[in-house]
């Protein structure tokens, strides 16, 4: 077995099987906030992703992605039911994005949630050298950094939450409160998207473990454990690179011949997921259409919304009401021709992306809650003439660093169609001081700034950080 200095560890490895159009399997990037961030980064330095390939039954052997070595760990169809579909996408997920959606306690549940972290902690500790850093990610895998620790004892451990960490009072409706809290405890350092986040996290530490713990620092059985926030980022540079090309300029001005040259094109990118606001966004841009404020023929909606966790009760249900939604909209304010929304499922690539965003006058983006969202700061990076709005959710993580866009509530329908009206309206001074000013923050805070910050904070003797971080 092959070890490497940087072991990551994630539920999902940062490519999917897929079907190519002449029946052969291949392998695309999974969509997906987690594998955006991870999947540039470490094509520099030669690493190891421990994660799961998306099947079920024995792991498949792949070959390394860009030099990256991948370490299947296999999942039979029950761990897929009670620890992905169950414990993280039906207890977990729901509870840290504000129970948006009603949480669902499974004891059963637990028992898979302990299996299959111990099976990814085992395979990390395969795949790490002596003295390697492991970086842990997200909340599938909140058991591995103390698993992980038991097991090798000369690891440097780190964890980082994708996801927002909910409030103590959201947190103590857990049955299995305390175990993950000491699970996560067996990291070296924790991140979060959000100072806010790491505030729960310590105030839940010092109220459920009785440890004492501040927002920076927890001290536990004779070590330290270090919290802080890391807003997660992109490539700013490739996106914008992306952006640039002769091909993808040509195909963003095909699209926009395709949808008919209309005045406005507003764009919506999200996985199909009830934390993305969907529905609600879908009902403020119907509103404005049968209110007369907006004309479908001068102003088009192109929703992109790629299934997601599709076994997933929620999920399903979502779907059905989305597309019922859409075809209701489309029945009633569309002509031959014309529909008002434009609806695709499917999964894009990159280049296709930034065709999108190089095309959209405005990108709605309006989670009820998100840990950070990336579609947000990709439209952004994308906008390389400045040009653009950014309709974005106030409970977006990434809101925090883009106050130049449209902030809206997604929760307040009037205020939502308020906000849309005023990015159609706006001056295109306005809108190119706003563009300037977010593309100049994410041209600093990008990805690399991003892992330079954590692996610095991690790694404190520097040699890791200079070999993932020097392009
Ligand atoms: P989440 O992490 O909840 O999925 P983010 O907005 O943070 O949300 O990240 C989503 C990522 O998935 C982005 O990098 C986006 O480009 C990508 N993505 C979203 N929809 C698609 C799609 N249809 N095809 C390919 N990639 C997609
Ligand atoms: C979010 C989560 C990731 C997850 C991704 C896609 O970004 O934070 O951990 O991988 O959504 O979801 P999926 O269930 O397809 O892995």
């Amino acid at each position: 077995m092959r070890q490497s200095s940087l072991v990551v560890v994630a539920n999902r490895l940062p490519i999917d099987d897929s079907v190519a159009p002449d029946g052969a399997c291949e392998w695309r990037r999974s969509p997906g906030g987690l594998v955006s961030a991870l999947h540039p980064l470490l094509r520099q330095t030669p690493a190891t992703w421990v994660g799961w390939a998306g099947g079920t039954g024995p792991a498949p052997s792949l070959a390394d992605v860009d030099g990256v070595r991948m370490h299947t760990v296999p999942l039979t169809a029950e761990d897929v039911r009670d620890h992905y579909e169950g414990f993280a996408n039906a207890t977990l997920w729901p509870l840290y994005h504000d129970a948006v959606e009603q949480p669902v306690y499974h004891r059963r549940w637990w028992e898979a949630y302990q299996r299959v972290n111990r099976r990814f902690a085992e395979a990390a500790a395969d795949a790490a050298e002596p003295g390697a850093v492991v970086w842990v990610q997200d909340y599938h895998l909140q058991l591995v950094p103390g698993l992980l620790r038991e097991l090798r004892p000369d690891l440097r451990i780190g964890f980082f939450l994708h996801v927002p960490f909910p409030p103590p009072e959201l947190f103590m409706q857990l049955p299995r409160r305390a175990e993950l809290l000491r699970g996560m405890l067996g990291a070296d350092l924790i991140g979060f998207q959000r100072a806010q986040a790491a505030h729960n996290f310590a105030q839940l530490v010092a109220h459920v473990l009785d440890v004492p713990a501040d927002d920076r620092r927890i001290a536990l059985d004779g070590r330290e454990v270090r919290i802080g926030a890391f807003p997660v980022s992109i490539d700013t540079t490739e996106m914008a690179a992306l952006a640039t090309r002769p091909d993808v300029v040509a195909r963003a001005a095909r699209l926009r011949r395709d949808l008919g040259d209309p005045t406005h094109v507003i764009l919506s990118v999200d996985r199909m997921d009830y934390t993305k606001g969907i529905e609600q966004r879908l009902k403020a841009y119907s509103e404005l259409i049968a209110d007369g404020h907006v004309k479908v023929r001068d102003t088009v909606l192109v929703q992109v919304a790629v299934p997601s966790r599709e076994r997933v009760a929620q999920y399903q249900v979502l779907r059905d009401r989305v597309e019922r939604e859409v075809g209701r909209i489309n029945g009633e304010f569309g002509r031959v021709g014309e529909p008002a929304i434009h609806y695709l499922t499917q999964p894009f690539d990159r280049a296709e992306l930034a065709a999108l965003y190089r095309m959209a006058d405005i990108m709605a983006v309006t989670p009820l809650r998100d840990g950070m969202n990336l579609v947000a700061k990709e439209y952004v990076a994308a906008r390389v003439d400045d040009t653009g709005a950014l309709l974005l959710s106030e409970f977006a993580g990434s809101a925090a660093e883009l106050p130049e866009a449209f902030l809206v509530n997604p929760h307040d329908l009037d205020g939502l169609k308020l906000t849309l009206m005023d990015a159609l309206q706006a001056d295109p001074a306005d809108l190119t001081g706003r563009m300037r000013a977010m593309r100049a923050h994410l041209s600093r805070h990008d990805i690399h700034a991003w892992a330079r910050s954590y692996l610095a904070a991690l790694d404190s003797s520097g040699s890791l950080l200079t070999r993932v971080t020097t392009p």
